[in-house]
């Protein structure tokens, strides 16, 4: 059996240093068969000096995957499904144990064909959708029907109600889903239902959420003030985000590590849309090179538009329009546009909330090196 290497750290006070010797492994013995263990002997592992991730960056590109997708809706139907998605599944144990893309989050890709539906359900777990290629989807969340193009980034919050599908003259639609489930299950707390029918009757007219909550600082004055822990806004449109990104690049400089960057945000809070996963939209001007950091958290980019790469964890991972890669937490990353003349647009959604929620997000600059990797 190999030896773990020690870390010179770990022989400092304050860690655990003990050496196995034949009276403490008869005591370890007797502490097992009572169902305990002496801390120390697992303390080190369990107490890491810093983040240590199970996952591994890892690639989808969807040049490969697409094929795949759209076969999938030749040989079942979403009926049967009950959701046809293909589950991106990170390149490690822990991604194929927990059925998670990286961290506690999931994420497949979705295909509908024109006249198809998703039955309506519900779950503990939250999701979001980032719409690839098609138009002429909606999604349907208690009772608020809203419209779907492409590049638009539409909620589905815990607990409610919801259903999708592509108006009869719609196109195919691709969709990337991301959701909470491997959190939700970790923490034992994840529920499911069946809507009694087999989709709502929206309850309002179409987009009335877009509508209502849609204008740029603006929230209707006449209701009631709304009190859900999401955002009334359910969806966000690709023109409206972009010319926001647009509008934001005449202003400063952007973030060091990315670019510009907006984030999707409940409209009459300021804050995340959703209260376990967040995400964002960032532009890369031509040829920009961001510096490097990490923090605590996972994020997983859909190329919106655009070509580069990003270096995550020292290695190089090409991206184009609608390829998908995360980085786990606590690695660093970095981005880049390779292009001369166009702006590159990275989607992102991440599990940020929940660690801003406990307290516990930490980001860290890449100080060598002028803020770039060695690859
Ligand atoms: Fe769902
Ligand atoms: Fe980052």
């Amino acid at each position: 059996m190999s030896k773990k290497a020690i870390d010179p750290r770990d022989l400092q006070l304050g860690r655990s240093n003990v050496k196995d010797n034949e009276e403490l492994i008869d005591f370890y013995n007797k502490l097992e068969a009572k169902s305990t263990t002496a801390f120390w002997k697992r303390a080190n592992d369990i107490e890491p000096w810093e983040p240590v991730t199970r996952y591994v960056p890892t690639i989808w590109r969807y040049s490969e995957l697409r094929d795949l997708v759209l076969q999938s809706a030749e040989l079942v139907t979403p009926e049967e499904a009950g959701r046809r998605v293909i589950v991106l599944m990170n390149n490690s144990d822990a991604g194929r144990d927990n059925t998670a893309c990286v961290g506690w989050l999931f994420s497949g890709l979705q295909v509908m064909k024109p006249g198809e539906i998703t039955p309506a359900h519900m779950h503990t777990a939250s999701a979001q959708r980032f719409i690839m290629e098609g138009g002429g989807a909606y999604t349907v969340v208690d009772g608020h029907q809203v419209s779907l193009e492409k590049n638009d980034y539409v909620l589905t919050p815990n607990g409610c109600w919801h259903d999708h599908g592509v108006f009869n003259d719609g196109q195919v639609c691709i969709w990337q889903d991301g959701l909470d489930i491997p959190l939700m299950n970790s923490l034992e707390t994840n529920f499911y239902a069946v809507y009694p029918e087999k989709v709502q009757t929206p309850s309002f007219e179409l987009d009335d959420s877009p509508n209502s909550y849609g204008g740029p600082g603006l929230i209707p004055a006449d209701r009631q003030p709304w009190d859900k822990p999401y955002s009334p806004l359910l969806v966000y449109r690709w023109i409206e985000t972009r010319n926001a990104l647009y509008n934001l690049s005449k202003s400063g400089n952007g973030s060091p590590y990315d670019g510009f960057i907006l984030r999707y945000s409940n409209p009459v809070t300021g804050g995340w849309a959703m209260s376990t996963m967040g995400a964002h939209m960032q532009m890369l001007k031509p040829n920009h090179h961001t510096k490097a950091h990490r923090h605590t958290g996972n994020v997983m980019y859909n190329c919106a538009g655009g070509e580069g790469y990003s270096i995550v964890g020292g290695e190089i991972f090409e991206w184009k329009e609608h390829d998908i890669f995360c980085v786990p937490s606590w690695v660093w990353h970095e981005h880049v546009n390779t292009s001369k003349n166009e702006e590159a647009f990275l989607y992102s959604f991440n599990d940020f909330p929940v660690m801003e929620s406990l307290g516990v997000y930490k980001e860290e600059s890449y100080d060598e090196n002028n803020g770039h990797q060695t690859v």
